[in-house]
């Protein structure tokens, strides 16, 4: 059963409700006269994303792009490829990037200097987990959920080869099952 599969829980279903509304809350105090354009980096972020976005108060347009660096492993193979860009125009816009995790931090910095480069207004990250020990790039999220530590998690959105995203809490597998 999938959640024999869990060796034990990092993050429970009511710490995660209390982080996000707490980070909703930030978000709608600095963007509230913004009309911020929020753009989910799928898949990984589309649960966080969708409670976070319940807990802005203010005006928001969302968007996503979808990109892949990590093939069904556990750490990044280094390059990334956009395989969904984005539907809106961000020029001038002030954007708030979405991501589950900053791991390495190649995939966001990849991403961030993608879309400065169409000229936004501002662009600010929200990371729901951060694992600053694996950091290979500079860059330093804006909002951040919880720090976390340097173990492969899974659930509320966060896959191991695609599976275990739609836990409601986010815990650590036991080891046979990455082998
Ligand atoms: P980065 O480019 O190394 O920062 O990669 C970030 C992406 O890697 C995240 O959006 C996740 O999809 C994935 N990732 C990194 N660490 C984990 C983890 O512990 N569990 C699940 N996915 C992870
Ligand atoms: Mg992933």
């Amino acid at each position: 059963m999938l959640e024999n599969d869990i060796e034990r829980i990092f993050f429970s279903a009511e710490q995660l409700q209390v982080r996000v509304c707490e980070l909703g809350a930030e978000l709608t105090h600095d963007f509230y006269d913004k009309n911020p354009l929020i753009i989910g980096v799928l898949k990984g972020s589309f649960v966080f994303m969708a409670d976070l976005m319940r807990s802005i108060k203010t005006y928001c347009d969302i968007d996503f792009m979808s990109v892949s660096s990590y093939g069904n492993g556990t750490t990044t193979t280094g390059a990334v490829k956009i395989t969904k860009d984005l539907s809106y125009d961000v020029q001038g816009r002030n954007i708030i990037l979405i991501e589950d995790i900053l791991d390495s931090g190649i995939t966001l910095s990849y991403l961030k200097n993608y879309i400065s480069a169409r000229e936004p207004e501002s662009i600010s990250i929200c990371a729901l987990l951060d694992k600053p020990a694996r950091r290979r790039s500079q860059i330093v999220p804006d909002y951040v959920g919880f720090i976390c530590p340097d173990e492969f998690i899974v659930g509320y959105g966060l896959d191991y080869a695609e599976r275990y995203r739609n836990l409601p809490y986010i815990g650590v597998l036991k080891p046979e099952i990455y082998t």
